[in-house]
């Protein structure tokens, strides 16, 4: 993909981008204040005209009632479900109530979920409708940076388990995957920043152009300038889902969406998927630790990491380990939550590195010396074990 030719939406610009997956195909519209007219996108998708919309409690104070009142006004039946905020709500016990409770409220075969809230309601929500009387409809509407560029995109659903995030999971396509920038103004700059990780991962990974236009633009994008936004949601949505379409079930190219998850899943099953570390700052986290190795294996320049670290310092990534109170941080602990991550293959962790910016690939031809003395290096004296 090539973007650097093209120019930024206007604030009032609706981009589409289409995932075509055969029968498993679908839109991703993206624009401004889309909410308000949330309604008539989802219309024509409905079998029936009745939804199951599940949110968290922080959405729904913030955009329910927006969201409710233009499914009114199409007409649409909703039956509500509010779960706590937060990565701890993607676990069996939230899925086991969820599911629980759509029973109860007898959301049937011919109906549909709606995901209204940030990756943790996506994931969760679409497992519940990949699973619900043996699958059901279900349609994204992500209200955070990291759900608009990448988990409402793509089809992977799945809950935590105490062996490692995702463990447990469907590949499962939505219908229709409506990203309105405007909730992301109500979005506390930390979320933010997680997002942009997961933005900045696609210009790392497979497009040097992106990732220049990040360098001019990227700040923009935290600052909140809605045509940089679209822009920033539109080009992420294109690379992940021309990725998808090659590789649907991962068994791939799909695995460079990974770029920096090994070391950054190892980061969170360590912290505990609680607040102290989300999951985007554990990617920002694991794509530094993730160029530092390819830096030191001899396969990506000085200059080119020095570079990106640049633009960390810059938008205000973390680039060192925080020092959490309850965590004394230790390369072999973390080592051992990789071992735990499913992306370990007949005992042999495997990594996204770099070859340059805009140029990742898949090894598994990295020694644990290596993979400790990094791990060793983001941790400040301060807080180690
Ligand atoms: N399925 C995939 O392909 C995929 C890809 C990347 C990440 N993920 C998953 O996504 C999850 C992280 O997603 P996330 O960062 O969106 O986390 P999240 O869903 O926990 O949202 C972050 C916080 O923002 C709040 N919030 C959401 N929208 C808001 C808004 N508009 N205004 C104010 N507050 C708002 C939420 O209540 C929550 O407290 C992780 O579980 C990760 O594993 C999945
Ligand atoms: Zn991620």
């Amino acid at each position: 993909m090539s973007t650097s030719a093209e120019k930024p939406a206007t604030p009032d610009e609706t981009a589409c981008v289409s995932v075509p997956l055969g029968k498993r195909s679908y839109d991703v519209i993206i624009g401004g204040d889309l909410l308000e007219i949330a309604g008539r996108h989802i219309a024509p998708h409905l079998r029936k005209k009745r939804v199951g919309i599940v949110t968290d409690e922080t959405v729904a104070k913030l955009h329910l009632e927006t969201l409710q009142a233009s499914l009114r006004s199409e007409n649409i039946e909703f039956e509500t479900f509010i779960l706590p905020a937060g990565e701890s709500t993607k676990d069996l016990q939230h899925y086991s109530d969820l599911m629980n409770r759509l029973l109860e409220a007898r959301i049937g075969r011919d109906e549909c979920l709606v995901a209204f809230g940030g990756g943790v309601i996506g994931d969760l929500t679409g497992f519940a409708a990949s699973t619900l009387r043996r699958g059901i409809d279900f349609i994204q509407i992500p209200t955070t940076l990291l759900s608009q560029v990448d988990s409402s995109v793509g089809g992977k659903t799945g809950i935590n388990t105490s062996y490692g995030k995702n463990l447990i999971g469907a590949f499962y396509q939505p219908k229709l995957v409506l990203a309105d920038v405007s909730l992301l103004d109500t979005l506390p700059r930390r979320d933010i920043l997680a997002g942009y990780a997961e933005v900045l991962k696609y210009g790392l990974l497979g497009d040097f152009d992106f990732y220049n236009w990040l360098e001019t633009n990227g700040l923009s994008v935290i600052d909140g300038d809605t045509a940089s936004r679209i822009y920033a949601v539109k080009a992420s949505v294109q690379a992940k889902a021309d990725i998808v379409v090659k590789d649907e079930f991962e068994s791939g190219v799909r695995a460079h969406l990974n770029l920096g998850h090994t070391f950054g899943h190892a980061l969170e099953a360590e912290v505990g998927y609680g607040g102290d570390l989300v999951h985007g700052e554990g990617v920002a986290l694991g794509m530094l630790m993730a160029m530092e190795l390819s830096a030191q294996m001899g396969l990506i320049t000085s200059q080119d990491s020095q570079r990106v670290r640049s633009h960390y310092s810059q938008v205000g990534l973390l680039q060192a380990l925080p020092i959490i109170k309850k965590i004394k941080w230790e390369a072999e602990t973390l080592l051992r939550h990789m071992y735990q991550d499913k992306k370990v293959d007949q005992g042999k962790l495997t990594f996204i590195l770099m070859k340059a910016i805009g140029n990742a690939f898949t090894t598994q031809d990295v020694t644990t010396e290596n993979v400790l003395r990094i791990l060793d290096q983001f941790i400040p004296e301060s807080a180690k074990g």
